[in-house]
């Protein structure tokens, strides 16, 4: 053998994947702040210690708007990824175009009917098979606080709306942003679904963004939500248009501003830069919300693969997913909790320990509910239609509440 040929030899055989099933897994997210990107790169690292190649198929955009409609370009084409970031209802409506593969081995032999509670089986099923395995619950009804900031702006952290306006009210006096708010119809609906909780109440939330009650829809509660919704605009800075949600979180970070109402994604940039859950933060259910848990259930969903070695890579990918040790670093990094039930939470924060609690405490009554504005309540064509609705309301200051309401209704009417 020629040296030549030796050396080839010998640079074939270290590019050869560590164990002979070795295989590629292309995964579609839209996980690309600095702290969600940390979270990720968790996932990354588990799959390739397994030898298989990590293809990284990010698409920027809070909320991932931005990124289904990458997806839906590429399933036309007919290529789509392994793996794509697909929640809730969602799921059914790709298992019914017949694109998604089966997970059910991997489900039997890690117990995932056990592991997971009911609700969050039913979602991750089409017609009775696993398509999707789960990766966190985050909890979207919290406010975030800058303790910093309210102490110097002589503000209490609020229980009631009430006493949100009021220590908004005090944040402004003392020269603060009150609320760090980016202007993006998928955040002005993460606002407007907290405020509605907080008003209806978990029973005529369900009604209105689960039932699609145009009663409820319309009703005085949600003219109250809209009302409150106007009320709150006038707390945010006039640079909030455009604003990522991350940018807002940010200006807490920087003590430019005192509270943030967002899901606890917004933990996962405090822990990039840091901060300590309880000493640095605070997070307190959204007010008016306290006992009651919106929650966003972010999930891979699994396309038909016809290669064999990335069929398994597939499967390692759904049984990392569903492993306690990526439960736990992950869900440390991106600020949601761990979706299996029997997750020792004692290393986890006091946010995420408080998350667990309620959610536990929410899934025992009607306070667990879905987030309409994650995906997680309704068909991603009511989700648009609400979007529609709330945004156009909070960038037009002269916008009538009642109004409002009333094309709510009329706009999921039409989509359904
Ligand atoms: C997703 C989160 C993500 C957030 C911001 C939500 O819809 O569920 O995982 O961090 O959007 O992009």
């Amino acid at each position: 053998m020629n040296v030549f040929f030796r050396l080839t030899a010998v640079s074939l055989v270290s590019l050869l994947p560590l164990h002979a099933s070795a295989g590629e897994v292309e995964v579609l997210h839209w996980w690309t702040s600095g702290g969600e990107k940390r979270a990720v790169d968790t996932l990354q690292q588990l799959i390739e210690k397994q030898g298989h190649t990590w293809k990284d198929f990010a698409v920027a955009g809070g909320g991932g708007e931005a990124a289904m409609t990458v997806l839906k370009t590429r399933a036309v084409s007919g290529n789509p990824p392994s793996a794509a970031q697909i929640k809730g209802p969602d799921i059914q409506e790709w298992g019914e175009l017949g694109l998604l593969g089966n997970l059910d081995e991997v489900a039997d032999e890690q117990g995932w009917d056990r592991l997971l509670p009911p609700q969050v089986v039913d979602v991750m099923k089409y017609q009775d098979n696993y398509v999707a395995v789960p990766v966190n619950v985050h909890r979207v009804n919290w406010l975030w606080i800058n303790p910093e900031v309210f102490a110097k702006a002589g503000a209490t952290p609020p229980n009631t709306l009430d006493e949100l306006f009021a220590a908004a009210d005090k944040l402004r006096e003392a020269g603060y942003i009150a609320i760090a708010h980016g202007g993006q119809p998928w955040q002005d609906a993460t606002v407007f679904e907290s405020l509605a909780l907080s008003i209806l109440g978990p029973q005529e939330y369900h009604k209105a963004f689960v039932d699609l009650d145009s009663k409820v829809l319309s009703g005085p509660g949600m003219v109250q939500a809209f009302s409150a919704l106007a009320k709150l605009r006038g707390y945010i800075d006039a640079d909030a248009a455009g604003r990522d949600w991350n940018g807002a979180t940010g200006l807490l970070i920087d003590g430019k501003a005192g509270m943030q109402i967002m899901g606890d994604w917004a933990k996962s940039e405090w822990t990039a830069a840091g901060k300590v859950a309880g000493k640095d933060y605070q997070c307190v259910p959204f007010p008016g919300t306290q006992g009651d848990f919106t929650f966003n259930i972010d999930s891979l969903a699994m396309f038909l693969l016809s290669k064999g070695e990335n069929r398994r890579a597939q499967e390692d990918l759904a049984r990392t997913v569903m492993g306690s040790e990526f439960q736990e670093i992950f869900n440390k990094n991106k600020g949601s909790i761990p979706v299996r039930l029997d997750q020792d939470m004692s290393s986890f924060d006091a946010c995420a320990q408080r998350s667990m609690a309620d959610f536990r405490e929410a899934a025992g009554n009607d306070g667990l509910q879905p987030s309409l504005a994650h995906g997680m309540a309704a068909s991603s064509y009511v989700q648009g239609a609400v979007f529609d609705v709330v945004t156009n309301f909070f960038n037009d200051p002269k916008a009538d509440p009642e109004r409002a309401a009333r094309q709510l209704a009329a706009a999921i009417a039409a989509v359904q």
